[in-house]
């Protein structure tokens, strides 16, 4: 009997070669499952070969046999003599082998179904995880990971932030990402991938699984160390009082009082979402205010909800200017506050173009040397580390915000929030927006933040604080 079942899987070519893949697919995705089970470690493509690529080949396999069995009886009909074959086999549950049969086609198909149930449920685990979203495709995501892995969550995954929860857009992502596997395969995504992203889930639905929108965080100090860009590199400091706000009592003051339930902001802009058009702002009880833009053109740009995006559009790519490096850097003494002009020249030789990373510590290390060597000869032989270890943190600061290969130079991603390297709040806040009575969206200094000191040396309100 047994014999029989392997001529009939095996009589001809089609559903040799699906027993074949199938036989195969199975014996590999079961030693490789217990080969990860016993604690070896593959990375992401292990993965993806255990629990996506092997068992595709399985399926295949499963799905080539009956297909050869049904050409191969077509065929037995076609020959002379054969046109009493039946098309299908004929199934009499009367006969104790077909019913015998039967039950191990059954036991079997249900060996099938939880294998490859088994094998869905850890596949979907694989593409979500941020080793496949950051490094199947290596080069192509290597900006967005990198940036990522410093970021505040870089323990959150890709999928929290790009897919979140929900069965729609989960079958929406996969089929996204089915044509970014394509693109990458074929090399047909964009450098640099762009930005905005149109089709990003509405913040809110993401977000907000973790933030509490209107959590009230009040006025919230910030301290920023910069450095100038004179011989001693005097310490500079600037404190603000940031009016983040939040909802306290009824109604949302200060920066997150946009995201309150009761307002709705809309705004018309370009693609970039550089250049807005028009802001169309409606308060709790209906009343609309529409600030436009009289230069901007009438038709066209796209409409949009404000959400938490339209701020952090960089929650966890976030990319940073040269001087913001360079200036922490020096504060957490990984270039030496005492070699003279280092931030200027530091500037000067990062905020360039280099073709590569390896190119780029070579160049910026020869540079640098050759500041100090014509410059400050003496200083240059007694202080070669010190100028070797800050060639080295500028290499490391070039090395995760700027990516060549895939066109991500430095603010290739401007940042929203603030108005330091983008436009940021002041594309809607400003003088260029109006409504019909000339009234606009306020830039007054303090709207937004109290300046308690702006690039000042030891400001009184630091030794306030500290006393
Ligand atoms: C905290 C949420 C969050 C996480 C986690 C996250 N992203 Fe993003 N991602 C965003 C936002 C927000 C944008 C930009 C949205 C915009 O401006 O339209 C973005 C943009 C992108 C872009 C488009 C290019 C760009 O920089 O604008 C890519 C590619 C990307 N993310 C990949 C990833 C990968 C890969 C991971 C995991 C390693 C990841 N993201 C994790 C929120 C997140
Ligand atoms: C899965 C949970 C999760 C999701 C989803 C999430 N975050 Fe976060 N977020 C965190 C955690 C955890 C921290 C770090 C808190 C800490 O270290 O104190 C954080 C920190 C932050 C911070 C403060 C730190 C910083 O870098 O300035 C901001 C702002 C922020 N998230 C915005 C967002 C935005 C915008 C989104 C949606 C695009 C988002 N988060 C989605 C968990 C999440
Ligand atoms: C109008 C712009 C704007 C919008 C819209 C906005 N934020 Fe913020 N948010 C800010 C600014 C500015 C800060 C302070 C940044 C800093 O600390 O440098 C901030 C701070 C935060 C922080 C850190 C708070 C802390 O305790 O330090 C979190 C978390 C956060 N936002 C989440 C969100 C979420 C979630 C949304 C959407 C529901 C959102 N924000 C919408 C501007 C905005
Ligand atoms: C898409 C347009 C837009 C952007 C971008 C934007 N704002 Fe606003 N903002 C508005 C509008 C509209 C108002 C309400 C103006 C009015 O009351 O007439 C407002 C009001 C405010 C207020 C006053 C809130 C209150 O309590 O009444 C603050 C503070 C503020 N914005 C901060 C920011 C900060 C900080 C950023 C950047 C991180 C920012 N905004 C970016 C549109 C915007
Ligand atoms: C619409 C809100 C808003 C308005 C209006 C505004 N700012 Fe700001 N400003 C911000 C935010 C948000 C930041 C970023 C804080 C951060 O990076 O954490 C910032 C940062 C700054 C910084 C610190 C920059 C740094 O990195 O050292 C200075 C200085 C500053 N603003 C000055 C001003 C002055 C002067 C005005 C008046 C012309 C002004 N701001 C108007 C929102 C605003």
């Amino acid at each position: 009997m047994f014999k029989n079942f392997l001529v009939s899987i095996t009589r001809n070519a089609i559903s040799l070669i699906g027993t074949g893949l199938a036989i195969s697919g199975l014996v590999l995705i079961v030693s490789l499952f217990v080969m990860e089970q016993l604690g070896f470690e593959g990375g992401p493509y292990l993965g993806i070969l255990t629990y996506l690529i092997l068992p595709m080949i399985f399926v295949t396999g499963l799905i080539l046999i009956p297909i050869g069995a049904i050409l191969y009886r077509r065929n037995l009909r076609r020959t002379p003599g054969g046109e009493s074959t039946p098309l299908l086999p004929i199934f009499d549950l009367n006969r104790t082998k077909t019913r015998r049969w039967t039950m191990i086609f059954l036991g079997a198909t249900m060996i099938n179904i939880v294998i490859v149930a088994g094998a869905t449920y850890k596949g979907v685990e694989v593409m979500e995880s941020v080793e496949f979203c950051g490094t199947a495709c290596h080069t192509v995501m290597q900006p967005e990971h990198t940036a990522y892995q410093r970021s505040s969550h870089s323990r959150v995954s890709c999928a929290e932030c790009h897919i979140g929860p929900g069965a729609d857009w989960f079958v929406k992502s996969k089929l996204d990402g089915a044509w970014q596997l394509v693109a990458v395969a074929f090399d047909l995504y964009p450098r640099p991938i762009p930005t905005p992203l149109h089709d990003l889930r509405p913040a809110r639905e993401t977000c907000e699984q973790c933030h509490w929108p209107t959590r009230f965080v009040g006025d919230k100090l910030v301290i920023k160390q910069h450095y100038e860009e004179d011989e001693a590199n005097t310490e500079l400091t600037t404190a603000l009082l940031l009016k983040v706000g939040g909802l306290a009592g009824q109604r949302s003051q200060g920066i997150h009082w946009h995201v309150d339930r009761g307002v709705s902001i809309r705004y018309r802009s370009d693609e970039t979402r550089e250049d807005i058009y028009e802001v169309e702002y409606t308060d709790e009880n209906g009343v609309v205010k529409l600030f436009t833009d009289r230069k901007a053109p009438e038709e066209g740009g796209l409409w949009r909800e404000m959400d938490c995006v339209d701020c952090h559009n960089r929650p966890s790519h976030n990319y940073q200017p040269p001087a913001t490096e360079i200036d922490v850097a020096i504060r957490d003494g990984l270039i030496d506050q005492s070699l003279p002009f280092v931030k200027r020249e530091g500037l000067r030789i990062i905020d360039a173009e280099f073709p590569s990373h390896e190119e780029a510590r070579v160049k910026i290390a020869a540079e640098l040397s050759r500041f100090y060597a014509e410059n400050y000869p003496e200083l240059a032989a007694d202080r070669s580390d010190d100028i070797s270890s800050a060639a080295t943190a500028l290499g490391d600061i070039y090395s995760v915000n700027v990516f060549p290969q895939m066109n991500v130079w430095w603010n290739t991603y401007p940042e929203h929030i603030g108005h330091q390297t983008s436009e940021g709040c002041f594309r809607c806040h400003g003088r260029r927006l109006r409504t019909e009575d000339r009234e606009t969206i306020s830039k007054d200094c303090d709207t937004c933040h109290t300046v308690l000191a702006e690039k000042e040396e030891n400001p009184a309100i630091l030794t306030q604080l500290t006393p």
